[in-house]
């Protein structure tokens, strides 16, 4: 029997974590109120009862509007401290988590108010013992041209940022809509990892084209490849990691953790890892998404180690690092 403390204590990276995704009802109450923002809930009871969805535009629906509440620095700062602590608590030493910031950009709020506040938590993490990084996604349901404005934008904290992602509505927006942002991200010198949600249209295309073309060094989410044995041999031989999110899986698909598919990889070798992708819409952070997966499936002692050192292992840490936690 596998443990809530085992798995607490289980030292974690998490790779696939939306700060704007974090956002709990009650702090969105209270940044409603002190921004005289009317969000249309006055209790925590109401703010719950909007986090129901059954697919990702239905999610994306609830996800944006709520990115309202968020309008000041200091807004984004008490946002993604209030996650670092929630990671903490849960066995989370590294992590690397997204912002998109042309979901702000369009609502009128500067990139520096986003970039001061989540990168000055990112610092202040340090003292909490987690080495915390950001990855800054492009819209996929936006347009190339917007993405490219974006990285321009971007330019003057390209030190603060580790690498870029894709994320948002899949449908229609293939990878190769990207092509030349990611390219000129590469060329910047980003790390780049792109979205393959579960069960999407075309799933198995976009994912080639992430592989093939773009040339991605992660996959989030990505567990469609099970359907295909020389995807998984080609990812195996890329020692390519994918960040995977159970509760997600279970809340936006067919409420399915997917754990079959998670465990199958694993056991065929690729570098799968348990993340919480949006915690606070998702019902659970980083070790609740590892104990609801204990729950559910047969899974071992060594399975769950396994996970949590691949998730060190796809990390974006030089070696050097990755040998301080393996
Ligand atoms: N943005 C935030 N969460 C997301 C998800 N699960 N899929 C795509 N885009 C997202
Ligand atoms: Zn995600």
């Amino acid at each position: 029997k596998i443990s809530r403390e085992f798995i607490d204590g289980l030292p974690k990276s998490e790779l696939h974590v939306h700060l704007e995704g974090t956002l709990e009802p009650e702090l969105k109450l209270k940044l409603a109120q002190k921004n005289n923002i009317n969000i249309g809930q006055e209790t925590i009871e109401d703010v719950e009862a909007t986090y129901h969805y059954d697919d990702l535009a239905s999610f994306l629906a609830v996800y944006y509007p709520g990115m309202d509440v968020l309008q000041t620095t200091d807004d984004f700062y008490e946002l993604a401290m209030s996650y670092l602590n929630k990671a903490k608590s849960q066995g989370v030493r590294h992590v690397e988590m997204f912002f998109d910031p042309q979901a702000h950009v369009v609502r009128g709020v500067p990139l520096n108010c986003v970039m001061e506040g989540f990168y000055q938590a990112c610092v202040d993490a340090r003292a909490m013992n987690i080495d915390a990084h950001l990855i800054m996604c492009f819209l996929r349901d936006m347009s190339a041209r917007s993405a490219i404005d974006l990285l321009n934008a971007a330019k003057p904290y390209r030190s603060k940022i580790l690498g870029i992602g894709l994320d948002s509505d899949e449908h229609h927006n293939p990878p190769l809509k990207f092509m030349l942002p990611f390219s000129m991200a590469v060329e910047q010198g980003y790390h780049i990892t792109m979205h393959a949600d579960v069960d999407q249209v075309d799933s198995i295309d976009h994912i080639k084209q992430a592989l093939e073309i773009i040339n991605v060094e992660r996959l989030d989410h990505g567990t469609n490849i099970v359907e295909d044995k020389d995807m998984v041999d080609w990812v195996n031989h890329l020692h390519l990691g994918l960040t995977s999110c159970p509760l997600s899986n279970k809340l936006i698909t067919d409420n399915d953790l997917k754990g079959d598919e998670i465990l199958d990889l694993l056991d065929e070798g690729v570098k799968i890892s348990i993340n919480s992708d949006d915690p606070a819409y998702f019902g659970g952070y980083i070790a609740d998404n590892y104990e609801a997966l204990v729950k559910e499936y047969k899974v071992t002692p060594e399975q769950v180690v396994q996970l949590a050192k691949n998730s060190f292992e796809t990390a974006w840490l030089s070696e050097k690092q990755k040998e301080m936690y393996l």
